[in-house]
C-alpha cells in the first residue's frame, strides 16, 4: 500500500521505541510512542495532585489535560496543555506511576481515540509504538510485530537510558520492569498481549540494528 499502518507492541526495554523510530526515518513514515502518552497522563495528574490510585478521581480528571504528540521520527515531540513534557514523564515518579493510570477505561478510551486520528492523519502510513496497538488500537494494521527480550537484557538496556540522568541500579531496574508487566499484563481493560497475527521477535541476542533489519524487511513484504 501507498501508505502503511505498523504496530509494534511488546513489554518495557525490549527495544520498541529505538526500533520504531529508526524504521520510521528509514521509509518515510510517522512514528507514535503510546506509552509517551499514558506518561504525560500521568504527570498531568501528579502535578495536579490527583492520587494515582483513586480510580474515581483518575476517570473524573482524565479529559481535562491536552495532549498533543508529533509524530516526526527524527524529533518527536509530547506536550500537555501546551507544556514540554518529554523529560518529566521519564522520571521514577511518572514510571512508578503510570500502570496505575493506564489501567483505568476512561483513560484508555481518550487515548484510544487519539491514537486513532494520529494514526488516520499520518499521510504516508506511521509506526505505533505501545503495549494493545495490534489488538485494541489498529486491529487492522498491515504489520504487527511483538518484540520480546529476557528480562536480564530488558533491565540492561533500560539502565543504559538512565545512566547519567538518576541513580540506577540494575537489580531495582529489573524489579521495577518486571513489577511494570504484570501490572499491564494483568489490568482488566487491554492488557499488554500478543496479537495472534503479530510476528514475534525476540531481540535479547540482536543488536538494534538487526531488529530494525528484521522489521523493515517485514514491512517490504507487506507493502
Ligand atoms: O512504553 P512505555 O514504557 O513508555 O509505557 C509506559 C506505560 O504506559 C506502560 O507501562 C503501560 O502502563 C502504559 N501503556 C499502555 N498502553 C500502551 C502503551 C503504554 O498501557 N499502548
Amino acid at each position: 500500500p501507498a501508505s502503511v499502518i505498523v504496530a509494534i507492541d511488546g513489554p518495557a526495554g525490549t527495544g520498541k521505541s529505538s526500533t520504531s523510530k529508526a524504521v520510521a526515518a528509514k521509509l518515510g513514515l510517522g512514528y507514535l510512542d503510546t506509552g509517551a502518552q499514558y506518561r504525560a497522563i500521568t504527570w498531568w495528574m501528579l502535578t495536579n495532585g490527583i492520587d494515582v490510585d483513586d480510580v474515581t478521581a483518575v476517570a473524573d480528571a482524565s479529559a481535562k489535560p491536552v495532549i498533543v504528540s508529533g509524530t516526526d521520527p527524527a524529533a518527536p515531540t509530547i506536550t500537555v496543555d501546551g507544556l514540554d513534557a518529554a523529560g518529566p514523564i521519564r522520571s521514577q515518579e511518572v514510571t512508578a506511576a503510570v500502570s496505575a493510570v493506564s489501567a483505568v477505561p476512561e483513560v484508555r478510551a481518550l487515548i484510544t481515540d487519539l491514537q486513532r486520528s494520529i494514526a488516520a492523519e499520518a499521510p504516508h502510513g506511521i509506526v505505533v509504538e505501545g503495549r494493545d496497538i495490534g489488538i485494541t488500537v489498529l486491529p487492522d494494521a498491515d504489520l504487527k510485530v511483538f518484540l520480546t527480550a529476557s528480562p536480564e537484557a530488558r533491565a540492561a538496556r533500560r539502565n543504559g537510558e538512565l545512566k547519567g540522568k538518576e541513580a540506577v541500579d540494575l537489580a531495582a531496574t529489573r524489579e521495577a520492569l518486571i513489577k511494570r508487566d504484570a501490572a499491564d499484563s494483568s489490568r482488566k481493560t487491554s492488557p499488554l498481549a500478543k496479537a495472534d497475527d503479530a510476528v514475534e521477535v525476540d531481540t535479547t541476542d540482536l543488536t538494534l540494528d538487526q531488529v530494525i533489519e528484521c522489521v523493515v524487511t517485514l514491512i517490504e513484504g507487506v507493502s
